[in-house]
């Protein structure tokens, strides 16, 4: 093979690949491999970014990061560590309608409302679409500016003739550069045409936040690829048919990642809620089997949550229905109330469900799930001042949780009055002391059973 000739690369998830096949053996995707570009294809937009910067000692190199900007919402800014950094590049992904374009130009509008100038790039949408958008979220400002565009070249030149302090494209999938190989919302022509884009919003000080679509299975169908070119990563997600949306940091450059914001979409777009803790427990049935609450952590923020069960006889083969947990744990956990918890499932179809819509992806939540599905199965309440933090092990045994103090601190905090946590936690020194919440302290899940009173 001659060492010139390109490698093949699948257009789905960017995997290089020594010779053409058929299905890609990363993605398992069909008929996406494809020849790469040449390298000359590549280079053709250098130009103003190839300004050549001689090296320098670390030590005369200036530690200020760019300006921070508030975006106009202070759980934003501190999901990105403490505002917007000038001239960095953002990617929001989110499954379509959970509510991405709604943000971007309420950001978008309170930025230009601060004074600083706004460019919003549709390239899904109409102008005229937005604009009713915007107008419907009274959003409306002389700075803000808007473009109906999805050629990188032409959105490149808008960038450079304006110099916004943001730039929103919305969504990145739309843009193309017919200089590039292959069709819009390709992998190669999205992260090439993000490439330049990005880089010339660090030249002139433009901060871009780039829209991707995920799909339901997480692929981020091109902007995964977009993840170690940019700063930031966010993921805007929730259930649609709940009012709650999580946003939360993947990535962050300037910031720790794992922040988290909840926001609630109303007829007046997505208003933040900067005390969420309670928010998951609206409307809670009190003292029915089946229910149970527990204090977890996303990032900084305490959510106390309630999981729900319900274990109901099978007809035909027994089924799981798990939703909000993460899907292999709880599987662990139906084994483990089996074997150590003596639950007999076999003719049991199991349901459980995690309020709201948060995914409560934790193993924190073990042994919340553990005592909602033996609570459903034996119709026995769990107290409803009660709430339980864990991770169960194989053994049957309860395992430490991170951050056990702030959790016992806000469920106190909202009026609960007991706790089932694991008892190695609760040893001499280690268990901090919570004012108004008893502590009750399982060593393994038939203690915990036990303590939350779901067993005769
Ligand atoms: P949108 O921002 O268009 O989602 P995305 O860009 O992620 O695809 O909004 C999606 C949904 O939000 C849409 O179904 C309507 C709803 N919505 C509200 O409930 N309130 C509002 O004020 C707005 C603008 C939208
Ligand atoms: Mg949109």
């Amino acid at each position: 093979m001659s060492k010139n000739r390109p490698p093949f690369l699948c257009t789905s998830c960017a995997a290089t690949l020594p010779k053409w096949q058929g299905q890609c053996p990363q993605c398992e995707e069909w008929g996406t491999v494809a020849e790469a570009p040449a390298a000359g294809a590549r280079g053709g937009g250098r130009g103003i970014l190839a300004t050549a910067r001689p090296a320098v000692p670390i030590t005369e190199v200036g530690a200020v990061e760019g300006e921070r900007r508030s975006t106009g919402f202070s759980e934003v800014d501190r999901v990105l560590g403490g505002g917007l950094v000038e001239g960095s590049a953002v990617v929001v992904g989110g499954e379509p309608g959970i509510g991405k374009s709604t943000l971007m130009t309420m950001i978008a509008h309170r930025m230009a409302a601060a004074g600083a100038k706004a460019l919003y790039v549709t390239g899904e949408e109409s102008a005229a679409q937005v604009r009713l958008r915007a107008e419907r979220l009274g959003a409306l400002h002389d700075g803000l500016l808007l473009a109906a565009e999805t050629d990188q070249a032409a959105i490149a030149a808008h960038i450079d003739s304006e110099r916004p302090a943001i730039c929103i494209l919305d969504s990145i999938q739309t843009v193309h550069d017919p200089d590039l190989g292959g069709g819009a919302g390709t992998v190669t022509q999205v992260r090439e045409a993000a490439n330049r884009l990005v880089a010339l919003g660090k030249q002139v000080g433009t901060a871009l936040f780039l829209v991707g679509h995920v799909t339901k299975e997480g692929s981020l169908a091109g902007p995964r690829t977009l993840e170690h070119l940019v700063d930031v990563v966010l993921s805007f997600d929730g259930d649609r048919h709940h009012a709650f949306r999580l946003l939360r940091g993947l990535k962050n450059r300037f910031g720790p990642a794992g922040e988290a914001a909840v926001f609630e979409m109303g007829a007046e777009g997505l208003a933040e809620i900067t005390n969420p803790s309670v928010l998951f427990l609206r409307g809670r049935g009190a003292d029915a089997p089946g229910s149970v609450v527990t204090p977890a952590v996303v990032g900084t923020r305490t959510f106390l949550v309630e999981v729900q069960a319900l274990t109901v006889p099978t007809q035909g083969s027994p089924r799981r229905v798990l939703a909000g947990l993460d899907p292999r744990r709880a599987q662990l956990v139906l084994a483990i109330l089996e074997r150590h918890g003596g639950l007999h499932l076999a003719g049991l179809d199991v349901f459980a469900n995690v309020v709201g819509g948060l995914q409560a992806e934790e193993p924190a939540v073990d042994l919340a799930a553990a005592l909602a599905i033996a609570s459903a199965f034996t119709e026995r309440p769990v107290p409803g001042d009660l709430v339980a933090a864990g991770e169960l092990g194989l053994m049957g045994e309860t395992r430490a949780v991170p951050r056990l103090a702030t959790r016992l601190q806000e469920a106190a905090r909202l009026g609960f009055k007991r706790a089932v946590v694991p008892a190695d936690a609760a040893g001499p020194g280690r268990m901090p002391a919570v004012d108004g919440l008893e502590l009750l302290p399982a060593a393994n899940l038939a203690e915990a059973l036990e303590a939350a009173d779901v067993v005769a």
